[in-house]
């Protein structure tokens, strides 16, 4: 056991042993979300946001279940509904219609002093902008105490948690170096600890490499792996580079506002070894049965609005409806 209250390290991934992992079950039995092995449960997620006349619809009946310790990188083009995902799962904002647990609590009828203290400790938000959530005249070591101070927490026990986290960030040479003094990478390494700081089970990033060049961005993408491993800490990644796909043993691809593919990789690939070993590649069938055909597959098999579907031997085959549309 560690003295200074960092998060016990996990023996073992109980939950997704290398080489084990499968695709959360989809069996949509509706008693499974109080499993205790989920983290996350969404579930027919909507968010719908008004401007002036306008609705835009950012999520469309999106599921998702992610486990305790997982690390998942949700990836999708810009305006497909990421950050809006985020900031629910943060408790900064609300859906508009659907269900969200975390960790057993359901996010849309949660009281306001509850919220508060679900934000304050039950989640770490690491934004693109590393300064967000930094104070630049402050130290390193200054920056991830301060959010520990402001919890109460014991002297003694920030200054020994603030040594292990710079430690996990490595940045334990540069713990008095001024935020300003820091690379780019370096600064996003801080937020990283500071968003550690008060040990919350999960961890959320919005684009934390988005202003990074590739070589630190990978860089950063291990810490986050290597912490996850160490920390069993459940860990959340929104990118749009698509360049952290071979790194994350899961990652959900998000289009228009739902989950359309998963991707799961076999754990223990080597980090940016872009083996296929392992690799698997699921469309995701959603609670009612829906599905989203990728437009390569509809353009190369001529699928327009319409098609025909079949029960084959056990499969179910899509094929284009010859007198519906051209
Ligand atoms: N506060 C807001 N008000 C109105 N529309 C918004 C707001 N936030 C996001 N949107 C819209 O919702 C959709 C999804 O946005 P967002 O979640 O930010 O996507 P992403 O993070 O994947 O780029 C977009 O069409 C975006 O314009
Ligand atoms: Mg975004």
């Amino acid at each position: 056991m560690m003295p200074v209250g960092l998060p016990e390290e996990a023996p073992e991934r109980s939950t997704m042993g290398p080489m084990t992992q499968q695709p959360p079950s989809v069996a949509g039995d509706g008693s499974e979300p109080g499993n205790p092995d989920w983290h996350i449960v969404c579930a027919d997620l909507f968010k719908i946001y008004k401007v002036a006349q306008l609705e835009v619809v950012a999520l469309r009946g999106l599921d998702l279940r992610i486990k305790r310790g997982e690390m998942l990188a949700l990836v999708g083009a810009s305006g497909s509904g990421k950050s809006t995902l985020l900031n629910i799962l943060a408790g900064l904002d609300l859906p508009s219609a659907g269900s969200v647990l975390v960790d057993g609590r359901d996010l849309l009828t949660m009281e306001e002093p509850e919220r508060v203290e679900y934000r304050r400790r039950q989640v770490g938000f690491v934004w693109q902008q590393a300064g967000h959530n930094l104070v630049p005249y402050l130290s390193a070591a200054q920056n991830i105490e301060l959010p520990m101070v402001l919890a109460g927490r014991p002297r003694q026990q920030v200054r020994a948690r603030t040594t292990a986290l710079l430690e996990a960030i490595g940045l334990s040479a540069r713990a008095r170096s001024r935020l300003e003094q820091l690379s780019g990478g370096e600064q996003q390494r801080v937020s990283i600890g500071v968003a550690l700081a008060n040990e919350p089970p999960l961890l959320l990033a919005d684009e934390p490499t988005g202003e990074l060049d590739t070589r630190t961005a990978d860089q950063i993408f291990d810490l986050f792996a290597g912490l996850n491993r160490r920390f069993g800490v459940t860990i959340v990644i929104v990118t749009h580079d698509e360049g952290i796909t071979d790194r994350v043993p899961r990652v959900a691809l998000i289009r228009d506002g739902r989950i359309a593919t998963e991707i799961f990789n076999a754990a223990g690939a080597p980090p940016g070894g872009a083996t296929d070993v392992g690799r698997r590649e699921y469309t995701v069938v959603d609670r009612s049965g829906r599905v989203q055909i990728p437009r390569e597959l509809r353009d190369a098999a001529g699928l327009g609005s319409h098609v025909q579907m079949d029960l084959q031997d056990g499969r179910v085959t899509i094929a284009r409806a010859p007198d519906a549309d051209p």
